[in-house]
């Protein structure tokens, strides 16, 4: 779905409109569902954390690049990096060989390499940046909270949906999007933005649709 691109509508008014469809579709996604209700095992929640730790390490490689770029550079946030914190999910999910155990999805490596191709141009990091870490500080804090209750995951395994230096999350997503709106792209460059956020749902999706085939 292309939408109009009105000058004056901010670009995370722009996201959130273009998305909301895309949106709706991955949170009802089976593997999601199953996963927040308990159906699943702690295994199919591992499967999820090691397609994550792909998809991460391709989104803050384009950040390390998106960070040079005079234009980009307020859209990177230290305290957002989730690479380190799945690791260590990781380690204590699959125990201290998990780099040996894991294995990445073919739908997966499209999304991460999707990132790596175009991660390191600004409208296409911004939408890829969006989906995720905003997901993430969103619908992200009621899977955790599932999660923890579902998989007793009290003591580790969580550390992805956890920002310790992101106290007040509302206040930080506020002025995230306040970061997307002051971004100096033109008219082109916000349609491309959109479109790939919501190409962005759509693989994550496809992700979820291949975790679902293993685990459901
Ligand atoms: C269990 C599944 C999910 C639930 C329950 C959920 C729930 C929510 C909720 C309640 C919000 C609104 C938060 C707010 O306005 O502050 C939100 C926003 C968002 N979610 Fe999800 N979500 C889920 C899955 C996903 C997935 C799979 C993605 C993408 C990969 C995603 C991406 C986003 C984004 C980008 C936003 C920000 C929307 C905006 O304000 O522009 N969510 N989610």
């Amino acid at each position: 779905m292309s939408l109009p691109v009105e000058d004056d509508v901010p670009l995370s008014a722009l996201l959130r409109e273009g998305t909301r469809t895309d949106h709706a579709a991955a949170e009802t996604e089976r593997f999601i569902e199953q996963l927040m209700s308990g159906a699943l095992t702690r295994a199919a929640y591992a499967d999820l954390a090691a397609q994550q730790l792909a998809v991460y390490e391709a989104l803050e490689a384009a950040s390390t690049d998106v960070r040079a770029d005079d234009r980009g550079a307020g859209l990177v946030f230290d305290e957002l990096t989730r690479v380190p914190a799945i690791e260590r999910d990781l380690a204590f999910l699959y125990g201290p060989s998990w780099r040996e155990e894991i294995r990445i999805l073919p739908a997966t490596r499209e999304y991460a390499d999707r990132v790596r191709e175009v991660g390191g141009s600004l409208p296409h990091y911004a939408a890829h940046a969006y989906t995720r870490y905003l997901g993430d500080l969103s619908g992200g804090q009621i899977v955790k909270r599932m999660i923890e209750r579902h998989y007793g995951l009290a003591d580790g395994g969580l550390a992805f949906y956890t920002f310790p230096d992101i106290p007040k999350v509302k206040v930080f997503k506020d002025a995230y999007r306040d970061r997307l709106d002051q971004l100096a792209l033109g008219p082109d460059e916000v349609a491309a933005t959109v479109s790939e956020a919501q190409l962005a749902f759509r693989l994550n999706r496809a992700v979820f649709s291949a975790l679902a085939e293993v685990h459901c």
